[in-house]
């Protein structure tokens, strides 16, 4: 079986999933949907989307590359929404976007990894983070199982009270999201060294005089923030107390280079 999974990552999480989930199934390649063009035609048996849920919902990076995926008879759809204990509908609402397009989403699965999201605070201890990837490895493997057979399996989904309250703010704050690089700043720490440029998978900062620019088209991502060798870049007023996350097995060199040229 031939298999080719899209993926989309701020701090590693989906791409660790993605890698874990190809290991498991095999003859699987993987691309980074920030680099795809205007047309995605695939060949493959099956098709996976991999992807972080961004406040509460499918992020628009993922709205976007999904309007270029090419409806491809006979594929076998899957995904994983990677969160930090909060999917709420996310999966649904792919799935329902999907039919729209013709396709069927077969199975889709929640996978909960270390929060990302610094305005809230650090990821936590690394007891706790430890036990999250054991989990989500676990999980991975099950999941494997459903995809390698093609089989029809779970539509994962958070409590209703989340369905209900999440998808009103997801769609609150959705339009909101481009112009929120409005609260990065850089301290006196920052050395020009452009790391928040090249981990930007949709090449909303330049470097102006030496410091980075954000350029309003922003995903939210947080790679900038989170990568930056320095700890230089901040977010709002509470980020300089904050530990910074990053996935353990992913390495800076994976990120970068993945916006469009
Ligand atoms: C802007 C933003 C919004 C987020 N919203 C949610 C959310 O609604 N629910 C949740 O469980 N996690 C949320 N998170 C946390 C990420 O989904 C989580 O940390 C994920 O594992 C990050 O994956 P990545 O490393 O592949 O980017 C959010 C993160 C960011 C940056
Ligand atoms: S990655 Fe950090 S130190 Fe490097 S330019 Fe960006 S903000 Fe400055
Ligand atoms: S500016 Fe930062 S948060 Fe916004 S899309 Fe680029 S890397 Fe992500």
């Amino acid at each position: 079986m031939k298999t080719i999974i899209f993926y989309y990552t701020g701090t590693g999480n989906s791409l660790w999933t993605a890698r874990l989930l190809a290991k498991e199934i095999g003859n699987t390649t993987l691309y980074p949907m920030s680099q795809m063009n205007n047309s995605v035609k695939i060949d493959a048996d099956a098709l996976g989307l991999i992807f972080p849920v961004h406040m509460w919902g499918v992020p628009n990076l993922v709205l976007q590359f999904f309007k270029k995926l090419q409806k491809s008879p006979n594929t076998y759809y899957f995904a994983f929404a990677v969160n930090a204990g909060q999917v709420s509908r996310t999966i649904i609402q792919l799935k329902k976007l999907m039919a729209l397009s013709g396709m069927t989403l077969s199975t889709g699965f929640d996978i909960v990894l270390p929060s990302n999201y610094i305005p809230w605070g650090g990821p936590g201890p690394s007891e706790k983070l430890e036990k999250l990837y054991q989990t989500a490895r676990e999980k991975i493997k099950q999941a494997a199982h459903y995809i390698i057979g093609k089989k029809i399996g779970p539509i994962e989904k958070g409590p209703l009270w989340q369905r209900i309250l999440f998808t009103a703010l997801y769609k609150m704050t959705f339009n909101m999201i481009p112009k929120m690089d409005r609260d990065f700043w850089v301290d006196e720490k920052c050395n020009g060294c452009a790391i928040c440029e090249k981990v930007c998978p949709v090449g909303n900062i330049a470097m102006k005089m030496g410091k980075p620019a954000w350029l309003h088209h922003c995903e939210q991502c947080l790679a900038c923030i989170q990568w930056c060798p320095q700890e230089a870049l901040q977010l709002g007023k509470k980020t300089p107390k904050y530990e910074r996350y990053r996935h353990p097995e992913i390495k800076m060199k994976d990120l970068i280079g993945r916006a469009k040229k």
